[in-house]
């Protein structure tokens, strides 16, 4: 269960769910026509060592009842993490064409788009998460003789805290257009912290700013009920109940309706249907799909008029 003051590493609680998502990155990466290609994924998980790098390094069939490896639960998993990379991938791509260069990771975790992405000269990526997860990537990419492909600022905060005075003595500027991302984050937040978040991006945000979003609705509450019963635990219902537990599973407010009542217009674009744009349907769900609803989960973006 979650508190307002917890604390993690990158191999516990909220912070192993950055693993997590680069895992199901690195091997989406290693389909036959991958969506997205995140070739720094695996990097991080060799270096977390123990299951995360057995998933890249063992023979397949020493790992083929991981999670991630399932038919239905984890090849649909793999294929979510790489739409949602592709979208975000496609979003900076267009902040980056309509003269945007300053950039916030949100809750940046494991993305590696600092080391992986084109960006134009001047550019400068501010990345927020927690100490010990920032200090994890950097350390494993250093090792790995990566070096950034933007100027790469650290800010090493609590998203629930004051992260916009550290942000702006890191050098950020309110009054440049900027970029931001909230990628895998939402969910860990309550809806109140939600609120304050897209409050601040709001007020730090000059005309031609732009936030992608990822957003999901409530999972009902009986399965949600389910998910986090202490039952007689198969390997499917612990997996499901440790992320369960991660998450406020709350009504919350819609980017997209928040940031209009602003002045900011958007779209958001379900899931389900990009992934069918994709030529990657999404399964319908099962007692294996678990947790994993594509018809709960959005890909958003809002920009605040120039
Ligand atoms: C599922 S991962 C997503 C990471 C990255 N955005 C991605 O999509 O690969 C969730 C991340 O949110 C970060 N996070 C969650 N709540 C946070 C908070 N209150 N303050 C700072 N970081 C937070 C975690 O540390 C973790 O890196």
């Amino acid at each position: 269960m979650r508190s307002a003051r917890d604390r993690w590493d990158i191999t516990t609680s909220v912070g192993a769910t950055a693993l997590f998502v680069a895992a199901a990155r690195g091997l989406a990466a290693r389909q036959e026509h991958p969506l997205a290609v995140d070739p720094f994924a695996e990097v991080f998980c060799r270096a977390a060592g123990g299951d995360w790098a057995q998933l890249f390094d063992a023979d397949p069939e020493q790992t083929r009842d991981h999670p991630l490896r399932s038919t239905d639960f984890g090849l649909q998993f793999q294929d979510f993490q790489a739409a949602r990379t592709r979208y975000f991938d496609h979003y900076f791509h267009a902040a980056a064409q309509a003269g945007v260069r300053q950039i916030v990771l949100l809750a940046a975790g494991l993305d590696a788009r600092a080391y992986r992405l084109d960006w134009p000269a001047g550019t400068v990526i501010h990345e927020l998460d927690r100490k010990p997860v920032l200090e994890f990537k950097r350390s494993v990419l250093t090792a790995h003789g990566d070096t950034p492909r933007a100027e790469r600022r650290e800010v090493a905060v609590d998203l629930r805290e004051d992260w916009w005075t550290p942000l702006r003595a890191n050098g950020f500027e309110p009054s440049d257009a900027s970029a931001w991302i909230a990628e895998g984050l939402l969910i860990y937040l309550t809806p109140d912290a939600q609120d304050d978040l897209f409050a601040r991006i709001d007020t730090q945000s000059a005309a031609g700013s732009r936030l992608g979003v990822e957003e999901m609705k409530p999972i009902p509450a009986a399965d949600y009920a389910e998910m986090t019963a202490p039952t007689d635990v198969t390997a499917t219902t612990e997996r499901n109940a440790d992320w369960a537990t991660l998450i406020y599973n709350e009504p919350r407010n819609e980017a997209v309706q928040w940031f209009a009542d602003r002045g900011w217009t958007g779209q958001a674009t379900s899931l389900s249907e990009y992934l069918t744009s994709l030529g990657r349907p999404a399964r319908p769900a099962s007692s294996d799909t678990g947790h994993l609803r594509p018809e709960l989960i959005s890909l958003t973006t809002v920009v605040k008029p120039g």
